[in-house]
């Protein structure tokens, strides 16, 4: 008896105890930091290793023992993907899985609007809470350097200055849902071939002017909680474990102070993923099935062999505390969260963001009177092209999505201007979307839809042509480039043929990239639309009929030719590479595709990217970055400046009144770009330094002014390593577009 009661007694003790003292790391009252030293300390060297690298396709480990949760990563920055297999690429096939597709992120950068970033964050980050994923793979913002990229439909175009100020609100509206952002691909992936292995080389000035810029805001003024590595290589070394990127840039010269993560099988050397500032290892090239060396978690880089380096103390305990604390910060701000919202999936609002943001980013490219169609204008309409009912959700890579609910483009026009008067033709035939591969369209096939789709023309009073690119291998599509700048599956001579037959013609394609157009001259209105999602039927059926009137601007340059970009200009180096040593892509060597052979690349057109390279080099574009017309005319008034100069400490307002001349309500974004007359160091013709949107209603006039500081004048100094403005004279330009400047300013800085 005495036995029982002494047991007891000590039962009551250690429960008591327990009770009474909850440890830090579990007291949401106590600072995260003193929650991850609690949480270190207490963790031994088997568990901190654990939380190196993945445990699955698609998770991370935590701490059983402690009660400490793992962590779930998912795809993507357009949604939430849908389930993947605990350890292989396949779909898991849930059924509640089938999210809202919101508009690709060069659609959110065509909107120029960063309240329309931030609406984007916070009902994406709903959707991932609700998925119960703690971070989401994305945003992505490589800079658009060329128009074959397969990825450019990620991204947020040419420029850093537009990259950035609209990734920024996408970030802090997502963490807010206490899911973590994980901003890709750090750096310089600006292609996808040969994307695992290339090796980059590129000025200071370049990585610092063009490449980092988005990056930088991302991590200092998004604060994103994850960064992801990139496939390639820059000066020999794997991004994902790259020491210049990694240490001296991210941590030593931003202070980030969340986690580095590989993209999916970015790791390749222990002793680089250990000291090169890495933090946890996903994807690797191992099923986790067995348990044989070389295919199970443990055998991860950042996994046994790691771990042995620690023990062994070839690397120091320090190396491997600082990962643990990253991941464990990294817990408490998602997993452990106690604060976060729960979140939602699919809803009417998310679906209004997505149509809003939709709306806002499809450009006016082209516009000689035919557009807006008024939905009672009774006409015969012809609407031919894949992409008016292809389900553009699906394919492109780990950025596809399954989908609750789709209008195609068809079904809204239908809607708009009556089932019976609306006839539609395929005209082309692209095949499934399959990720790396383009199957080949028998003659037989892609003749009959073009005979199909003339003849229908010929009974026509108006013809909708919605084609462009689509998910399919060599195209917008991960993992492969596109294979030449012309629009795929005879589009161009089917848009002529159908021109030549009825002149009332619009096209309204949709594509993450730019095209040639060889037809331009025969088609009176074009619209560029991109992938919309969910909403992309109402969104282009709204702004063909003038329920909408467009406002999106282009993120990047169209260029007449594929000679006329930056990246083409000079040679194989420049673009796509070289390989040193090559192989061919067989059963010996399936990745070649995505690893080449020792290949290597040299960005030789420097900080010219974009407009800067069709500014500074007078090669005209198609149509200019910024561009895009409205169903309404703005007219700039003459620009003034509160002050002719200015000293370091200063700054100057230039302001320019803007007009609505026409007859209905319009947004109009004003850019304001820099140009510096003389400099030490070359630089572009100008740059985007500020832009605003601005809704107009007809009639009104808008003043909108600019501060323009030191930081707007500076250029980086590779030399001294450092930004700079140097005394002496600039210009503020003030434009509709890159090449529509209508206001002129010209300013000293002392
Ligand atoms: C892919 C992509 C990356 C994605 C990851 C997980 O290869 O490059 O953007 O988030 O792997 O699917």
């Amino acid at each position: 008896m005495n036995k029982l009661i002494t047991v007891g007694a000590a039962v009551l003790v250690s429960v008591s105890a327990a009770y009474a003292e909850v440890p830090a790391y579990l007291d949401r009252t106590k600072p995260i930091e003193e929650r991850v030293e609690d949480a270190l300390s207490r963790l031994t060297l088997k568990e901190k290793v654990a939380l190196c690298h993945a445990q699955s396709k698609f998770s991370s480990a935590g701490v059983p023992r402690l009660g400490i949760p793992e962590l779930w990563w998912s795809d993507g920055p357009h949604g939430v993907r849908a389930e993947i297999n605990w350890n292989d690429w396949g779909y898991a096939n849930w059924t509640n899985d089938s999210v809202t597709a919101f508009p690709a992120l060069t659609a959110l950068a065509a909107t120029w609007n960063p309240e329309l970033s931030a609406l984007y964050g916070k009902n994406v980050g709903e959707e991932a809470r609700y998925r119960e994923k703690d971070v989401l793979l994305g945003p992505g913002v490589n800079i658009y350097r060329t128009p074959l990229n397969g990825r450019n439909f990620e991204y947020m175009g040419e420029d850093p200055y537009l990259a950035g100020e609209m990734v920024v609100p996408y970030i802090q509206e997502l963490q807010k849902n206490g899911v973590a952002a994980s901003v890709k691909h750090f750096a310089l992936n600006n292609q996808e071939k040969w994307r695992g292995n290339i090796d980059v080389e590129v000025s200071d000035r370049a990585l610092y002017e063009i490449y980092l810029p988005a990056f930088k805001r991302a991590v200092v003024d998004g604060k994103a909680w994850t960064i992801m590595g990139a496939y390639n290589k820059y000066n020999g070394q794997h991004c994902c474990h790259n020491s210049r990127l990694l240490n001296d840039i991210l941590r030593g010269e931003w202070g980030f102070d969340g986690v580095v993560v590989t993209d999916w099988g970015g790791a390749h050397d222990t002793r680089e993923a250990a000291l090169n500032g890495l933090d946890v290892e996903m994807g690797s090239f191992t099923n986790g099935l067995t348990a044989d060396a070389g295919s199970s978690y443990d055998e991860y880089y950042l996994g046994r062999p790691f771990r042995e380096l620690v023990a062994s103390g070839e690397v120091p305990m320090e190396v491997l505390d600082a990962k643990a604390r990253n991941i464990l910060r990294l817990i408490f701000r998602t997993a452990m969260n106690t604060d976060k919202p729960f979140g939602s999936l699919a809803t009417p609002e998310h679906y209004a963001a997505a149509k809003a943001i939709g709306d806002e980013s499809i450009v006016l490219l082209k516009n000689d009177g035919l557009l807006p169609l008024r939905a009672d204008a009774g006409k015969r309409i012809l609407v031919v092209g894949e992409n008016a009912v292809k389900m553009l959700n699906k394919g492109g890579g780990s950025s596809e999505l399954k989908v609750k609910d789709m209008k195609s483009p068809l079904e809204a026009l239908r809607a708009a201007f009556g089932e019976a008067n609306v006839t539609y033709a395929q005209g082309y035939e692209s095949g499934p979307s399959i990720y790396g591969f383009q199957i080949p369209i028998p003659a037989n096939v892609s003749d009959s839809l073009f005979a199909d789709a003339v003849s229908k023309a010929k009974e026509s009073d108006i013809i909708i042509y919605i084609g462009g690119l689509n998910k399919n291998g060599f195209q917008d599509c991960e993992s492969s480039d596109r294979a030449g700048y012309n629009l795929p599956f005879g589009q161009d001579s089917l848009i002529e043929a159908l021109a030549d037959i009825n002149p009332n013609i619009i096209v309204a394609n949709i594509s993450g990239n730019a095209y040639a157009m060889p037809w331009i001259k025969k088609v009176p209105a074009i619209i560029q639309s991109w992938y919309l999602g969910t909403m992309i039927g109402p969104s282009m059926a709204d702004v063909i009929t003038g329920k909408i009137n467009p406002s999106g601007k282009l993120p990047f340059s169209f260029p007449y030719r594929l000679e006329d970009n930056s990246a083409h200009a000079s040679g194989e180096l420049s673009y796509p590479g070289i390989e040193r040593d090559p192989q061919p892509a067989d059963e010996k060597n399936p990745f070649a595709g995505h690893m080449g052979n020792k290949p290597e690349q040299r960005y030789d057109d420097d900080i010219l990217v974009g407009y800067r390279w069709h500014d500074t080099k007078k090669i005209p574009a198609m149509f200019a970055f910024g561009h895009g017309l409205s169903y309404t005319d703005f007219k700039y008034g003459k620009a003034t400046a509160s002050a002719k100069e200015f000293a370091s400490d200063g700054s100057i307002t230039v302001t320019v009144p803007v007009t609505n001349i026409g007859t209905t309500e319009g947004k109009e974004t004003v850019q304001l770009y820099i140009s510096d007359e003389k400099s030490s160091l070359p630089r572009p013709l100008k740059e985007l330094k500020a832009f605003r949107k601005v809704s107009i209603a007809p009639g009104e006039t808008k003043e909108v002014s600019f501060k323009v500081s030191a930081d707007d004048l500076k250029f980086f100094d590779d030399k001294a390593h450092e930004w700079v403005a140097e005394p002496g004279k600039f210009k503020a330009l003030i434009g509709s577009s890159s090449a529509d400047i209508r206001a002129t300013v010209p300013f000293s800085y002392k």
